[in-house]
């Protein structure tokens, strides 16, 4: 059964204390998908990830012109990880994301990181977590989460647990 998780953050550091826990229950071959609509904060809960994994290079550039950047991790325990973040806002369909070879930062070592994953979701391991933000109406600073997909349960656990 696939159950949906609902998470509701007053404010971008709710975000990012959100995605900082996240982070803490990811191991490498992890895939997440962020989704939702222009500005809504895919970006800001893909960065917190990455800084809670570790990543301290200064400024984390939006992927969209290179699609895909590649950084050094540590997972929670302390083992190295490789971070791919990437922004599918630009591909045209699922032909272009498979000449890139995207199914290699699928598996281990890699901790994958996609924005704009619903421009070609049959590329898609089957494991992939769904993270989709929408906006709350009245509130601006106020979003809304929901995580799904067959893992979505053992991440909400995980996280509730931590
Ligand atoms: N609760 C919140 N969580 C996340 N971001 C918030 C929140 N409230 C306000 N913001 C603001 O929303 C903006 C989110 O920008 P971000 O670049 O992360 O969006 P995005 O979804 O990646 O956009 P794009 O689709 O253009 O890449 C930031 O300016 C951030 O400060
Ligand atoms: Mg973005």
């Amino acid at each position: 059964m696939h159950h949906k998780f609902e998470y509701v953050f007053a404010n971008e550091q709710e975000t990012i204390a959100w995605a900082t826990g996240l982070a803490s229950a990811l191991k490498t071959g992890d895939v997440l998908a962020f989704s939702g609509e222009l500005g809504v904060g895919k970006s800001v809960l893909s960065r917190a990830v990455m800084r809670a994994l570790g990543v301290q290079d200064e400024v984390i550039p939006s992927p969209t012109y290179a699609i895909i950047q590649e950084y050094h991790g540590v997972v929670s325990g302390g083992n190295a990880c490789r971070i791919a973040h990437m922004d599918w806002y630009r591909l045209d369909g699922e032909d272009d994301a498979d000449m890139l070879g995207i199914r290699e930062f699928f598996t281990p070592p890699w901790i994958c990181l996609i924005e704009w994953a619903e421009q070609a979701q049959g590329l898609l391991p089957s494991s992939v977590l769904h993270i989709h933000l929408s906006y709350v109406h009245g509130d601006i600073k106020k979003r809304q989460l929901c995580l799904s997909g067959i893992t979505a349960k053992h991440y909400a656990a995980s996280m509730a647990n931590s």
